[in-house]
């Protein structure tokens, strides 16, 4: 299984080479892999930033433990969700459903009352963290995509979310920072490319019940 090779390889990248970037090409599959991420109502309920901008980046950098791969990475990700997810979000939804799979609108009522009880139910606190967690799936997706491309990546949540979502301009657009990654290729320098991985048994971690 190929996906077992490419998990194989990837490892939580310490140290990119500054000078490489991913191309234009490499980049469109990421973002397509991540977009085909399953969301919950398939309301994808975050946005994602590719970074570039290495004033930007600079900024970041002190927000986000003054780790080296924010700034030396070819793009850095940045995951974040919707902080409340209204009744128009799922009329939007409903109307790019109806017209993407040719359906009657009016027939979507039903499903579209029912995710607002459940969705209006939420408390503000627990709105936002199941937005959140939908980025992770997307995160997962970026993950495996890079390693099939054999691009580095490193997942990061070593960051001061307040502080990203200030420099980002991002608590006026209803969105807050969840998760990151740094993507790019590694240095010759990162000795953690060699180090083993490590990981519980199989048979710890999973349990046949
Ligand atoms: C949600 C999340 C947050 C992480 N945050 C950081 C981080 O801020 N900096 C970092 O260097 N690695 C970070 N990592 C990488 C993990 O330490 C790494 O994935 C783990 O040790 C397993 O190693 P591997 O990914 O190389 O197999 C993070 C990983 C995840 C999934």
């Amino acid at each position: 299984m190929q996906l077992l090779e490419n998990l194989k390889w990837r490892y939580a990248t310490k140290k990119f080479d500054s000078n490489r970037k991913v191309s234009d090409t490499d980049l469109q599959k990421i973002k397509e892999a991540v977009s085909l991420s399953a969301s919950s109502y398939g309301l994808q309920a975050y946005k994602v930033l590719i970074i570039e901008n290495d004033e930007i980046r600079k900024q970041l950098q002190p927000a986000s433990w003054g780790q080296s791969q924010i700034v030396d990475a070819s793009q850095l990700i940045v995951f974040c969700n919707y902080t409340e997810v209204g009744p128009n979000v799922i009329d939007e939804y409903l109307t790019l459903k109806a017209d993407t799979q040719n359906l009657n609108i009016d027939d979507l009522k039903g499903y579209g009352d029912f995710m607002k009880s459940k969705i209006g139910s939420l408390s503000p606190e627990a709105m936002k963290t199941w937005t959140a967690k939908q980025t992770y799936i997307g995160l997962g997706n970026l993950l495996a995509a890079c390693a099939e491309l054999k691009i580095d990546a490193c997942p990061m949540e070593g960051f001061e979310a307040d502080q990203y979502d200030q420099i980002l301009g991002l608590t006026e657009k209803g969105l807050s920072t969840s998760v990151i990654a740094t993507i790019g290729y590694r240095s010759e320098e990162d000795v953690t490319q060699n180090s083993k991985k490590v990981r519980k048994p199989i048979d710890e971690l999973f349990d046949i019940i």
